[in-house]
Formats: structure tokens, C-alpha cells, sequence
């Protein structure tokens, strides 16, 4: 045997998104001033009742290890959650509470796919899914959407490419990058086809809560009960409890997947930090109003930067609709030039603005569109007023 390492591994490129983040932090350790448009995490500290609950189960002595799926308690608070917000009944043993909205999904590929199976990924997408999927030895088949069909895929688009081998699609509703939300017309049609053509769902709804538009969100699960036996929905605290280090997501599905999932994390992860299940316990259960105050900040921030962003020359973008995201086609700027050279995609765009602007944003190759950027609007508005100077003021030069 020679010291070599694994063809898996080797598939799976790091996240770009971490990468700029972290570059960004590294330019602002050196003294620069660095507006960071990369945050996939809300600016907020969590709330004080959810840290209080933290520090009172580690008095509390609740410190030991919990049953690897997660302690009832909670599994009882998702499943309230399902029923109240997504109309959606779960029992507690359909409930996996896993580490972060990351690991439920790697569960969930882990126990559906099969090597070779295909799995549906609309295009954008968040840039994990394929990675996930590959990891899991399956292929991901990518269906690309237009600004014009509001970067949503259609049941017809899906139709399309579905084959023998597709095992599931992933639905991801609010989206990242794009920011926007699937109508329930259009989740009819689409849980119509997974129950035609007889595939999975795995419906990622971590940005559920962050709906700006009025729109109810709807969780295709819902939708009846053939669709319902076909999706698993996965979500998270991450985002809607400003959570992101505390590293609870959750799942809730069929219980012969569920009971999959757990016997997997069993062995792999055991249960979720004890203390961290506490605190989800109380942000499931205790006072909404500071999530609440943080929806409506996202919210002023999302209409300024869209206001911004329209008056721009050479970017275009739709209203984002929910989650933290503008998704910006710089098409047109991949077409000039700057100081004597084409900036070509996106990737060029990112690194002039991060160069010679001192402004991080995301460029969205990894999100299947290499001359789009991603802007989160999840930073002060002291800093997005800043950022979006400083990007007007490229747009102004080309
Ligand atoms: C669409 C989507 N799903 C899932 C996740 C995972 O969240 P967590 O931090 O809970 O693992 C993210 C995080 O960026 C996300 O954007």
C-alpha cells in the first residue's frame, strides 16, 4: 500500500465563501479597512434569553452526553414548530436535532444516495450542495434559471432533467444567493412532478423566518401527503436566532429516514453539544420579539441596498425576497476593462473590489454563475452604506 489519500476527498474543492471571509478578517488584522460583503452570518450577538439558557444548563450540570438524535425536549419544540409556522406534522421520533443545518444535510445525502444516483440542484445554488452530493457519491445534475424566471426553476425545467437515475432535488427556499421564494403554485407543480416521476425532496428551508415580502413561506411537505412521504425538510438556527456558532440544525422526515440519519450519527458525531440543545430548546420555545427586531433591520438594509444597487451603471439585480442576499449580475462589467486589463468574470470583479476598494464580496462561480456576485446585506448599514460607495465608485471608473 503507498501513503495515498482518498478519491473523495480529492473531489471536493474547499469553500470559497469561508475562504473570502477569512481573507477579509486577515486584510483587516494588517490595519486595512474592509467592508465585508462575504457574511453568511447575521451581525447580531444572540439573543440574551438563548445565552441565559446556555448558562444555566452548564450550572444545571447538563453537561453529559444526550441521546445521539437529540433530547426529546427539543425534538418536542421542532415538532411544534413544524406544526404552528409549516403546517407540517412531524412525530418527535421523525426529528434528528443534528450539528448545524450543514450536518442534517450531509445526513440526509448520506442516507438517501446511492453511488451513481443523480440528485436535481437548481442553478443558483448554495455552493455546498454539490459538494455534499459528491460526498455522498452521488452526481449532481445542475438546471440553470434566468433573471427573467426570477432565478426560479419550474416543474417544466426540472422535467427535463430527470432520468432513470435521479434520486432527489433539492429545493432551497428563500435561496442563497438569490434571495428568493418559491409561491406555492410553483411548489404545486414541482411536488406534482417528485410524486410523478417518484424522486425525493430535500427541502432546505433555513432561511424560512426571513421572508420581507408578506408572502407566507411554504414548505412543499406540506403540500399533501404522497409529497410529504417523498420530502425531508431541513432547517436550522443558524440564521433566524443569530447562531451560527452554536451549531444546531435540524431535520425532520419519513422515520425510516430519520432512523437512518440517527444510526449515523450515532457513531459519527454523537449528539449535538448538550448546551447548545438547551439554548435551541429555549429560542424554539421563549420570546420572539428580538428575532423579530433582527427581521425588520435585514429588512431596511435589504430596500436600501436594492435602492443602491439599481442606481448603479453596469449591475443589474432583482429584488431579493428573503434570506440576507443580493444576487448581482455584473455580466456587463465582465465586458470592460480596468486599468488596461478585461476583468473577465466575476472572480476579477471580486479581486479589483477587494485590491483597490478595500470590499469583499462573493463571487458566484461555486453558485453555478461566474459573472454574478453575492452581497449580503447581514453587516451594519454603516458598512453597507460604506461598501456600496466604494463599489459605485469602481462603477463610475469603468
Ligand atoms: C441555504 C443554506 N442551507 C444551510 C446552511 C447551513 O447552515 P448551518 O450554519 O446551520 O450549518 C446555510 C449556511 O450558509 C445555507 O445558506
Amino acid at each position: 500500500m503507498s501513503l495515498t489519500l482518498s478519491n473523495r476527498s480529492a473531489n471536493v474543492k474547499p469553500s470559497s465563501t469561508l475562504a473570502i471571509t477569512a481573507k477579509a478578517k486577515a486584510l483587516r488584522a494588517e490595519g486595512r479597512d474592509i467592508v465585508g460583503f462575504g457574511a453568511g452570518e447575521p451581525d447580531f450577538a444572540t439573543p440574551s434569553n438563548i445565552c441565559d439558557a446556555a448558562i444555566k444548563a452548564i450550572n444545571d450540570g447538563f453537561t453529559k452526553y444526550t441521546p445521539a438524535s437529540g433530547i426529546t425536549d427539543l425534538k418536542k419544540a421542532v415538532c411544534a414548530k413544524f406544526e404552528k409556522f409549516n403546517h407540517l406534522h412531524y412525530d418527535p421520533d421523525q426529528i434528528i436535532i443534528c450539528n448545524g443545518g450543514k450536518h442534517a444535510l450531509t445526513n440526509i445525502f448520506d442516507a438517501i444516495i446511492n453511488p451513481g444516483d443523480e440528485v436535481i440542484i437548481p442553478a443558483p445554488y448554495w455552493l455546498s450542495y454539490p459538494e455534499m452530493v459528491k460526498l455522498s457519491d452521488g452526481k449532481p445534475v445542475f438546471v440553470y434559471s434566468t433573471a427573467e424566471q426570477g432565478y426560479k426553476v419550474t416543474a417544466d425545467l426540472i422535467r427535463e432533467a430527470v432520468t432513470d437515475k435521479t434520486k432527489a432535488l433539492v429545493l432551497n427556499t428563500p435561496n442563497n444567493p438569490t434571495g428568493m421564494v418559491y409561491s406555492r403554485k410553483d411548489l404545486e407543480e414541482i411536488a406534482a412532478l417528485a410524486v410523478e416521476k417518484d424522486f425525493y425532496v430535500v427541502a432546505d428551508e433555513m432561511y424560512e423566518a426571513l421572508i420581507y415580502t408578506g408572502e407566507d413561506h411554504v414548505s412543499i411537505a406540506s403540500l399533501g401527503d404522497e409529497i410529504y412521504k417523498r420530502t425531508i425538510t431541513c432547517s436550522g438556527l443558524s440564521k433566524s436566532y443569530a447562531m451560527t456558532g452554536w451549531r444546531v440544525g435540524y431535520a425532520g422526515a419519513p422515520i425510516e429516514i430519520t432512523k437512518r440519519m440517527s444510526a449515523m450519527q450515532s457513531h459519527a458525531t454523537s449528539n449535538v453539544n448538550s448546551i447548545a440543545q438547551k439554548a435551541a430548546l429555549e429560542a424554539l420555545t421563549g420570546p420572539t420579539d428580538e428575532m423579530e427586531k433582527m427581521k425588520a433591520e435585514f429588512d431596511r438594509r435589504r430596500q436600501y441596498m436594492y435602492k443602491r444597487l439599481c442606481a448603479m451603471p453596469h449591475l443589474s439585480c432583482l429584488e431579493p425576497e428573503g434570506a440576507f442576499y443580493a444576487f448581482v449580475d455584473a455580466s456587463e462589467v465582465c465586458e470592460l476593462s480596468y486599468k488596461g486589463k478585461k476583468i473577465e468574470n466575476a472572480a476579477g470583479l471580486a479581486a479589483i473590489l477587494l485590491d483597490e476598494f478595500d470590499t469583499a464580496v462573493i463571487p458566484c462561480q461555486d453558485f453555478g454563475y461566474p459573472k454574478h456576485i453575492r452581497l449580503s446585506y447581514a453587516i451594519s448599514m454603516e458598512q453597507i452604506e460604506k461598501g456600496l460607495d466604494r463599489i459605485e465608485n469602481l462603477m463610475k471608473e469603468l
